[in-house]
Formats: C-alpha cells, sequence, structure tokens
C-alpha cells in the first residue's frame, strides 16, 4: 500500500486539510476494505454468526446525519456523561500531555467531545497535532469545520481511511502519540475480539504513547435499552442504511427492507449488560450472485455495546500488557476514560 507522509507538529503548518491514508492504491479505498469485511464476516459466517461490519453502519453521510440526529436526544445519555467528563477533567487530563505530541482520534464522528481538551491544551500553549481520524469524509469535513480556527498552538488535520490504514500510517511520526478512542469504540466488545482488537493497538505503541480509552460501563438495563431503541428510531434507521449501503458496496440487492425487521436486545452476560442490534429475515431471502442464503429466522449481528465497568476493563488491560496510569469518571453517569501505557 503506497502511503501519503506529512511532517508533524510543524507550528507554521495550517490546520484543516484532509490526508486520504486509506485509498493508496486501486485495491485499497475505504469502499474495498468494506466489501472484504462483508465477503469476510457477512457473505461468510465468523464464529457461526453474520455480522453486519461496524465501518458499514458508519459508512456514510446519511449514517452520521442519523447519528448527529440520536445525540440530541435526551435518552441518549452515554454522550452527555462522556462530554461531561471531558469538560469537567480538561485541565487533569491536558497536564499529562506532553508538549510536541501527537493526538490522533480513532473514529472521530464529532468534535463536541474532544473540543473541551483541545481548548485546554491551547490554553496551556502545548504544541499539540490533533489528527480526526473516521471512515466517512463527511464527517470529518463537519469536525474541520466546527474546530476553532484562532488555535495558535493545536494544530488540526483530518485522516480519510480505516483503523488499519491508521496504524500502517502513524509510523512515521516520531512525537509521543495519543491515541484517543472515545465513545465506546474499542474495548467494547466480547471479551476475546475486544483483546484482539486492543492488540493490534499495543503492537503499534511505543513507551511514550498513550491510549485514551472511554467506556460506559451503565448498569441499567432500561435505559441501556431506551438510549439504543429510541423514539425516533434514529438507531434502527442507521442499522437499516448500514444493511442498504451494503447492497451498494457488494454491487447486488441482497437487501431488502421489507425482508427484515431490526431489533434491539439486551442481555446481562454476567456481570456485564450488553446491547445488540439483529436483523432478523422474516422470510427466506436469496442472492444467487453472492452465494447468499438465508432461512426464515435467520440473523444478522450488527453493533454490540458491552457496559465493561473498570473490574473488567482492568482484565482486558492486564491481558494485553497495557498499564492503566489514571483514570477519570464522568460527574453524571458511569463513563470513564483511562489513559494507558505500555506495561
Ligand atoms: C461511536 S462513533 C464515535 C465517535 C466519537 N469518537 C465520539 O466519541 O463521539 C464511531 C466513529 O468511528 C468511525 N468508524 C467506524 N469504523 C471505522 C473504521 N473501521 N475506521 C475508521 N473509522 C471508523 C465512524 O465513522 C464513527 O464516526
Amino acid at each position: 500500500m503506497t502511503v501519503t507522509t506529512t511532517t508533524v507538529v510543524s507550528p507554521s503548518e495550517g490546520s484543516g486539510n484532509i490526508i486520504d491514508i486509506g485509498t493508496g492504491s486501486a485495491n485499497d479505498t475505504v469502499e474495498t476494505q468494506q466489501k472484504q469485511m462483508l465477503q469476510q464476516r457477512l457473505l461468510k459466517k465468523e464464529n457461526g454468526k453474520r455480522w453486519l461490519p461496524t465501518a458499514l453502519v458508519w459508512g456514510d453521510e446519511n449514517a452520521h446525519r442519523l447519528w448527529w440526529e440520536a445525540n440530541t436526544l435526551d435518552e441518549f445519555y452515554s454522550i452527555r456523561d462522556e462530554i461531561n467528563l471531558l469538560k469537567v477533567w480538561a485541565q487533569d487530563i491536558a497536564r499529562q500531555v506532553q508538549d510536541q505530541s501527537v493526538m490522533i482520534d480513532l473514529g472521530c464522528g464529532d468534535v463536541t467531545k474532544v473540543v473541551p481538551l483541545l481548548n485546554e491544551l491551547e490554553r496551556n500553549g502545548k504544541h499539540v497535532h490533533y489528527y480526526a481520524l473516521d471512515i466517512s469524509r463527511k464527517a470529518l469535513e463537519n469536525v474541520l469545520a466546527k474546530l476553532p480556527t484562532s488555535y495558535q498552538y493545536v494544530k488540526y488535520t483530518g485522516l480519510w481511511g480505516t483503523f488499519d490504514n491508521l496504524r500502517a500510517w502513524c509510523g512515521n511520526i516520531q512525537e509521543p502519540r495519543w491515541f484517543l478512542s472515545l465513545g465506546s469504540i474499542f474495548g467494547n466488545d466480547e471479551f476475546q475480539i475486544a483483546i484482539n482488537d486492543l492488540k493490534k493497538w499495543v503492537s503499534v505503541m511505543r513507551p511514550q504513547d498513550r491510549m485514551l480509552l472511554g467506556l460506559d460501563a451503565c448498569d441499567d438495563d432500561e435505559k441501556v435499552w431506551r438510549s439504543y431503541n429510541d423514539v425516533k428510531d434514529c438507531w434502527h434507521r442507521m442499522i437499516r442504511n448500514g444493511l442498504a449501503l451494503s447492497n451498494k458496496v457488494l454491487g447486488h440487492e441482497w437487501y431488502r427492507p421489507e425482508d427484515w425487521e431490526v431489533i434491539g436486545v439486551c442481555h446481562r452476560r454476567s456481570p456485564t449488560l450488553t446491547h445488540q442490534w439483529v436483523a432478523r429475515a422474516t422470510r427466506t431471502v436469496h442472492c444467487e450472485p453472492l452465494g447468499l442464503y438465508l432461512a426464515q429466522g435467520e440473523e444478522i449481528v450488527t453493533n454490540e455495546w458491552y457496559k465493561y465497568g473498570p473490574d473488567e476493563m482492568q482484565k482486558q488491560f492486564d491481558a494485553v500488557g497495557l498499564s492503566n496510569v489514571a483514570q477519570w469518571k464522568s460527574p453524571s453517569g458511569p463513563v470513564y476514560e483511562y489513559l494507558l501505557a505500555l506495561a
């Protein structure tokens, strides 16, 4: 793969451009990566299940519009709790960031959460280059348009690509790197899958690097249920949007809305509360060109949420060789931010 390189942490460099790290060659565009994910996880079974990968759920502008709409709803508590955490603890967190560092927001989505931290770094005159990474170019354009243009010390750049692209790209950066996983992105999976994903980041981390990992540990099943099965149907529409997008990426209309119901499933896998959306076939679904056959009642699993508390997260960190150097809790709910370094 050809990777675009760029100068980092240069005070004279302007902010606001987007670097394409996902389309180095014709075989490695965001869309070809989405297609590969679908071939591996939807067209074939993985661990006995079919999945709609999250890269499809978040894969286009429409998905982000629905997510931004969900963020405005009262019942979507976890975003508010994490914003409150980052506002209240911004000074403490910023103190841990070395001057001349690079901060990479893995799946930035929106800037509301990260802005209090960037403001604090700016106030302290820390030269930090903030890289907003996302699979959605539209999300990046939105993020960059919302970041303050008045920053003197904090620079920012968008990175368009996937997590895999980022790991390949970030090896060129010599400065201490902070990997931000805000909004329960990493660590939020079945234990072994979560560990496998975290290990990929550990493999690129150096002793001076840090990971700031935010996770919601809500234990109230009604509250969790209401937030993901909202009155405006934002999340369900988002899942259906991802299914429709997979038609486009695969080049065949295997998904027809009338053949599927989308349901929320809340489980307690002791001691952790989990939520997943499942698409269930209401009749036989057959797509010859893709070799796809699903019987009535067969299911496709989409996003899953694991509400791990600090004890369970510690088990993940121990398993991958990360040490928890600091931890903050939201003043408004059980959302935690863990600051991790190589053990
Ligand atoms: C749950 S949102 C979180 C956004 C933000 N970090 C926050 O806390 O508000 C997940 C974000 O990750 C992005 N994303 C999902 N899969 C991705 C992938 N494989 N590579 C890069 N970005 C991805 C989505 O587009 C979306 O913006």
